[in-house]
């Protein structure tokens, strides 16, 4: 969602906030604005648009040692200037940054800021002021902070200057993302390490309802009734070039290309120096002592949820069962004895989720996080955790974190599968078959040229399409229509192929591009052959994606036969290349499709 970066006892306030902003830009990416401060008055300066329009208003005018930034998702109110964080009180003597949502925004407005005159539509705006009234009542900056935070029910992140102490930055947290970075002779405040690592490797965590008080050689964490609470700082070594886009065009192609990378990597976590298959033993346990898994998720990350249901059940004996944590979050159905819950997700924040870890802790049941960032609120709050190790996701489109989710789930099963002496665990060989579907992807990427001018005939100009599959592939057709709606903006089902005819077939006419998956199971590929020819009969064009063993004559793109528990791994390649080349041919931003934001950190 929203991205806040904040510095405190820097000379280059300024080039560290609009760097930090850059790199945060891919959680939203609206509007942005920063206030710098420390020398003579304290300015802001606000754009609609990217981080670039941005900064070319800023130019090289503003000198200062401390400020906060923050770049935007609108939530409350359109992508405008006035809207734009940050915010300002109504004398402006503070400023204010904001990720997440105020619920009760207002009844505040309401009881307390009816005498207000408010510029813009936003939450935000009204939390400062409340701040900035209860300052011109008499309270110190601290004190207004703290009463206005017993006042605000709902997500935040905030961060908050005031003008008449350039040296401090207040901070708070509840259910969005924030952290400290501790520099050399100054400290910085952000929603992401990934955009303080040029400066510090040093971090310490906040936790929700904690307040921090920021100055350049000291932070202090209390509770908001101001009792201190003691919290060392952890040293998170993350690369800078994994940040960077290299030569790549756009980070999804460099995503994409990385995911042969990223099998051989988990390959290394999850095995012992035997090359045999190693989990958390705690984690094994807990699989094994459930009678259900409860895998909860959004998006991506609950289509590769699906993806790997069926191995899961098969090497685990424990059924699966799926849900969308936006839904979950409202109730549980009735759940079994003993549940383990699951939750996936790539950043680790996503605030549907949470929703549903917060009731599963408070019912007291044991859950476990596969998330690519270590730290995160999902990976904290769980009983357990595993790591995607896929390196840092950038474009909003997911596509490592996918593959990388399916391959970690099949560590899980494979050593649960083991411990409880299940046969078929015990024959499925994961490392040997992981480093075919390696090898299975290095030669995908290879026929880039051949994908992308399939991509032109079929996509180009078209406003929809269908994606179906069976089994397996019928999962991947969700991800792999979600992936095109997302950046090529055409509307795309992603539709079980046998299912096509009960109604929905009623769409294809002349020339509605059909994209058929077929992986290698006999029976399922006879039958969705069948459905193939009921669209062709109709009109359709149809573009076939097939695994070895099953092709036929005129099939477009040929995949390595792998393993059918890894067969979404290796089919879901050529469907993220071609939401790229869609997009690409489409004239659009790849890594920042209209609308989204990468880490969805409101419900
Ligand atoms: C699509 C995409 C989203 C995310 C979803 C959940 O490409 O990335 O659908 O999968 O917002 O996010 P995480 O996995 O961070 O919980």
């Amino acid at each position: 969602m929203c991205g806040i970066v904040g510095v405190v006892g820097n000379e280059n306030a300024t080039d560290i906030l609009i760097q930090g902003l850059e790199k945060l830009e891919y959680r939203g990416y609206d509007s942005a604005g920063i206030f710098v401060a420390g020398k003579g008055a304290g300015s802001l300066v606000k754009s609609v648009g990217r981080i670039a329009d941005l900064s070319a208003k800023v130019g090289d005018k503003l000198e200062g040692t401390a400020g906060i930034g923050h770049t935007r998702w609108a939530t409350h109110g359109k992508p405008s200037e006035v809207n734009a964080h940050p915010h300002q009180s109504q004398t402006e003597r503070l400023t204010l940054v904001h990720n997440g949502v105020i619920e009760n925004y207002l009844e505040i407005k309401e009881k307390y800021l009816a005498d207000h005159e408010l510029k813009g539509q936003t939450d935000t705006e009204i939390a400062v002021h409340l701040m900035g009234r209860f300052v011109q009542e008499g309270l110190s900056t601290l004190e207004a902070f703290k009463k206005a935070l017993h006042l605000i029910q709902g997500s935040y992140a905030f961060a908050l200057m005031d003008a008449e102490d350039a040296d401090t930055i207040y901070v708070a947290k509840n259910k969005s993302p924030l952290l400290i970075g501790l520099g050399d002779g100054y400290n910085m405040v952000c929603s992401d390490a990934m955009a303080m690592i040029r400066e510090t490797s040093e971090y310490m965590e906040i936790h929700d309802k904690e307040l921090v008080i920021v100055k350049k050689d000291s932070v202090q964490v209390m509770d908001y009734e101001g009792n201190a609470i003691e919290r060392g700082s952890y040293i998170a070594e993350l690369d800078l070039s994994d940040i960077g886009k290299g030569t790549y065009p756009y980070y999804m192609l460099k995503e994409i290309d990385e995911q042969p990378t990223v099998m051989r990597k988990l390959i290394q976590a999850y095995t012992d120096e035997n090359g045999a298959v190693a989990v958390d033993s705690a984690i094994i346990s807990a699989v094994k002592e459930c009678d259900r898994i409860y895998i909860i998720a959004a998006g991506t990350s609950y289509h590769a949820g699906f993806a790997s249901k069926m191995m899961l059940e098969e090497l685990t004996g424990k059924p699966v069962e799926l849900g969308i944590a936006s839904e979950w979050g409202y109730g549980m159905p009735l759940l079994s004895q003993k549940p383990l819950f699951i939750f996936i997700s790539q950043s680790g924040e996503t605030a549907d989720s949470r929703q549903v870890l917060v009731k599963v802790n408070e019912l007291g049941f044991p859950s476990l996080t596969v998330t690519n960032v270590p730290g995160s609120t999902l990976s904290r709050e769980a009983s357990h955790t595993m790591i995607l190790h896929a390196g840092p996701e950038i474009a909003v489109a997911s596509t490592k974190a996918y593959t990388a989710q399916i391959a970690t789930l099949a560590f899980l099963a494979k050593a649960v599968g083991e411990a409880m002496d299940n046969e078929k665990a015990k024959s499925f060989d994961l490392v040997h078959e992981l480093s075919l579907v390696a090898q299975s992807i290095e030669s995908t990427l290879s026929e880039k040229e051949l994908i992308e001018g399939k991509v032109k005939e079929l996509l180009e100009t078209t406003r929809n399409a269908f994606y179906i599959g069976r089994g397996n592939d019928y999962y991947v057709a969700m991800e792999a229509s979600l992936k095109l709606k997302e950046i090529s903006y055409i509307q795309c089902e992603g539709f079980a192929a046998g299912e096509l005819k009960h109604g929905t077939i009623s769409l294809i006419e002349d020339g509605t591009p059909v994209l058929a998956l077929i992986s290698a199971n006999p029976v399922i590929a006879s039958h969705a052959r069948g459905n193939v020819s009921e669209v062709v009969a109709r009109g359709a064009q149809v573009l076939t994606i097939v695994e070895e063993g099953v092709e036929q004559e005129g099939d477009d793109i040929i995949l390595n036969k792998v393993h059918p528990y890894l067969s979404s791994i290796s089919m879901v390649i050529p469907t993220q290349l071609i939401a790229y080349y869609a997009c690409l041919h489409r004239g659009l931003d790849v890594d920042k499709p209209r609308n989204l934001a990468k880490s969805v950190t409101v419900e």
